[in-house]
């Protein structure tokens, strides 16, 4: 009897056809987020889950699902709605997708740092509402990348590449700040330095880091007072890395520059976010790996990594669980 697998959101077809040669697939056939209780009911009996980082995976689901349960494969880089512990507990594999989404993720990121260091969300809306009367030297001018010190808060794949990506911009240093060193660092002549001294001496501070319990709410009130006064922060890694309030207080009274951020807590992002009051604050909607290329490799690979785990063979890409 072949294995079965559960679908939580409708996705780019070659996951699907992948596992459908070899299980009986079953799927929550809409684009918004399969509710809770549905979940829970759908995935019992299954022994795969093909999530989302919308869906929670934790103990209660683990339980809900039954003994049988083998593998979870989120499509997705980032697996912290995934608790591994309780997967490890329950001697459940756990597979992401790393690699596939990180040129576009990099792309974002600088796509983000241009339009927050050239203003471009002002300058947009002057087009729109009759602002542009003339051309103006003094006029919207912002600080761009040239002889620029760029900071990068967690040197992975993601981080490396958006110093790649920005280098022809003529940045003229790229520090970084991990508990790791980055072999990679050398091709970008990035150095590590203490976060502290990333933050006094970067016009771009960017958050490239996974969410762990040692980065949540780590750029909060004391870390915004630490960046130059128009230092441009920019956020594509998750919302849980910033302490909200304080990233609003630091925009609003000049404490930094600018601020650019694909992720946000929470998502979506209510509409009467004090955030959005704001014309150095640029938000996008979470769509950093959103290319049609990224998202069909990442929805093949996490099809591929249950696959592997259902016939134990090795996983493609698997988290590993300390
Ligand atoms: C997106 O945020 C991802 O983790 O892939
Ligand atoms: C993080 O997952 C990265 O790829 O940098």
């Amino acid at each position: 009897v072949k294995p079965s697998v559960y679908v939580t959101r409708r996705v780019p077809l070659p996951g699907k056809e992948i596992l459908a040669t070899e299980c009986n697939v079953t799927q929550w056939d809409q684009d918004d987020p399969v509710p809770r209780d549905e979940l829970l009911r759908q995935v019992k009996g299954k022994d795969g889950i093909f999530c989302l980082l919308t869906e929670k995976i934790d103990e209660e689901l683990i339980l809900a699902a039954g003994p049988q349960l083998k593998v979870v494969g989120t499509m997705s880089v980032g697996y912290d709605h995934v608790d591994l512990a309780a997967c490890k507990k329950h001697n459940i594999k756990v597979g992401f997708t790393p690699g596939v989404l990180t040129n576009a993720v990099a792309e974002l990121t600088v796509a983000l740092l241009l339009t927050t260091s050239r203003r471009l969300k002002e300058a947009m809306a002057e087009v729109v509402n009759g602002g542009w009367g003339t051309w103006k030297p003094l006029w919207l001018c912002g600080q761009g990348l040239d002889g620029a010190t760029v900071g990068i808060v967690g040197l992975g794949r993601i981080g490396l590449t958006v110093g790649k990506c920005l280098k022809p911009f003529a940045v003229q240093k790229f520090l970084y700040s991990d508990a790791f060193e980055n072999p990679g660092a050398a091709e970008i002549d990035a150095q590590r330095v203490p976060l502290d001294e990333l933050l006094a001496n970067s016009d771009f501070v960017l958050a490239c880091c996974a969410l762990t319990p040692e980065t949540r709410e780590m750029f909060n009130k004391d870390v915004f007072k630490k960046m130059k006064k128009n230092a441009i922060f920019i956020n594509t890694s998750r919302g849980g890395v910033v302490q909200q309030d304080d990233l609003y207080d630091a925009l609003k009274s000049g404490e930094i520059g600018a601020a650019g951020l694909d992720v946000t807590v929470p998502e979506p992002l209510p509409t009467n976010s004090p955030l959005l009051t704001l014309n150095n604050c640029v938000i996008l909607p979470h769509i950093a790996s959103a290319t049609d290329k990224s998202r069909s490799s990442m929805s093949e690979l996490t099809a591929r990594n249950i696959l592997a785990a259902l016939n134990g063979e090795k996983m493609p890409t698997q988290v590993r669980i300390d």
